[in-house]
């Protein structure tokens, strides 16, 4: 790969707070034009990363660049290569859309005409003009992520940081927040989220998930489908879901059970065929409706598992 292609670079990116690396060692790159998706548990350093890639934290270890420069020694550079809305959105609740956003284009562009044209292009590109007078304390939660994005890319970054920009939104405003986005990564702008919701990581090019601040799984959602578990993923339909994770949690192959409505997927901890096994355990319980069948895994899947799987093996280091 070009070097010019990558926009984001992250090598041994390390930051301890005291005793705690809440940021341990990552690497990974990121292309223009890449939507990027950084996952992880509450805790796992998602916001750690982006304060570091952002210049706003100065990591204890590693180096960091954005667009060619060289974040941690020169983090003042980057403030106008990047956007960045940050996890509490960070919006003055009694200022107006068109204030809050003016502000924001004030402070980057100076020009205080150019920033009132900047505004209402914004305004417009978001469809935020029939709200451009109401505060920003009345808006609904889908229209604060808007205004939220509006205020971050006054300046025309072509980079942008969101994290948890969807926390909390209903799932046509997510979607429609999606599409935004997507038109933007087409424009060629960079962009790096963290999210919680698992068909949100699904519409990424590249997802990073974090554990314990480590990287513990980076590539294409395809790829990190088939390759983090190294055992099967099975599907089980047809009886009680949750009669069929009683039955099957605890034996010795399986390594979790979740249920999904009327269905439950195990993943197991051995790479063999266990579709019969699986079968005779839920016969021996009288299930004998169920359905089992191997099974691709859903990123949720593999959330689970390598969280199952890294928490087992702290376990066993105690
Ligand atoms: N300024 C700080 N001082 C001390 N500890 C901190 C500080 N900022 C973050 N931490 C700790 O670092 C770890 C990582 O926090 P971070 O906010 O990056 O997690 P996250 O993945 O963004 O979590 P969430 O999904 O809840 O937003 C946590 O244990 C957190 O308590
Ligand atoms: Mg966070």
């Amino acid at each position: 790969m070009a070097r010019s292609d990558i926009t984001i670079r992250a090598e041994g990116l390390t930051k301890r707070f005291g005793n705690l690396v809440a940021v341990d060692d990552v690497s990974f790159t990121v292309r223009q034009g890449e939507v990027f998706g950084l996952l992880g548990p509450n805790g796992a350093g998602k916001s750690t990363t982006i304060r570091m890639l952002c210049g706003i934290l100065k990591p204890t270890a590693g180096y960091a660049e954005i667009a060619g420069i060289n974040v941690v020694k020169t983090p003042e550079q980057v403030k106008r290569t990047i956007g960045y809305m940050s996890q509490r959105f960070g919006l003055y609740d009694d200022l107006t859309v068109r204030e809050n956003i003016l502000f924001y284009a004030r402070l980057y562009i100076g020009n205080w005409k150019k920033a009132a044209e900047r505004a209402n292009e914004v305004m417009e590109k978001l469809e935020l003009h029939s709200y451009a007078n109401t505060t920003a304390g009345q808006l609904s939660g889908g229209w604060r992520q808007r205004l939220a994005l509006a205020c971050a890319i006054t300046h025309k970054p072509p980079v942008l940081f969101l994290d948890e920009p969807t926390a909390g939104v209903d799932p046509l405003s997510r979607r429609m927040f999606w599409d935004i986005l997507y038109d933007m990564a087409a424009e060629g702008v960079t962009l790096f989220v963290t999210t919680h919701y698992m068909e949100e990581a699904e519409r990424c090019d590249t997802i990073g998930f974090l554990w314990h601040g480590k990287l513990a799984a980076l590539g294409s959602p395809e790829k990190i489908k088939k390759t983090s578990i190294p055992a099967g993923v099975y599907t089980i339909k047809g009886v009680s879901p949750a009669e069929v994770v009683n039955t099957l949690k605890g034996l010795p192959f399986v390594a979790e059970t979740s249920q999904y409505g009327s269905e439950v997927h195990v993943i197991t901890n051995i790479p063999e065929d266990v579709t019969h096994k699986i079968r005779e355990q839920l016969m021996a319980m009288g299930l004998n409706q169920a359905r089992v069948a191997p099974s691709v895994p859903s990123i949720e899947d593999v959330f689970m598992y390598i969280s199952h799987e890294k928490a087992n093996n702290i376990k066993q280091n105690e």
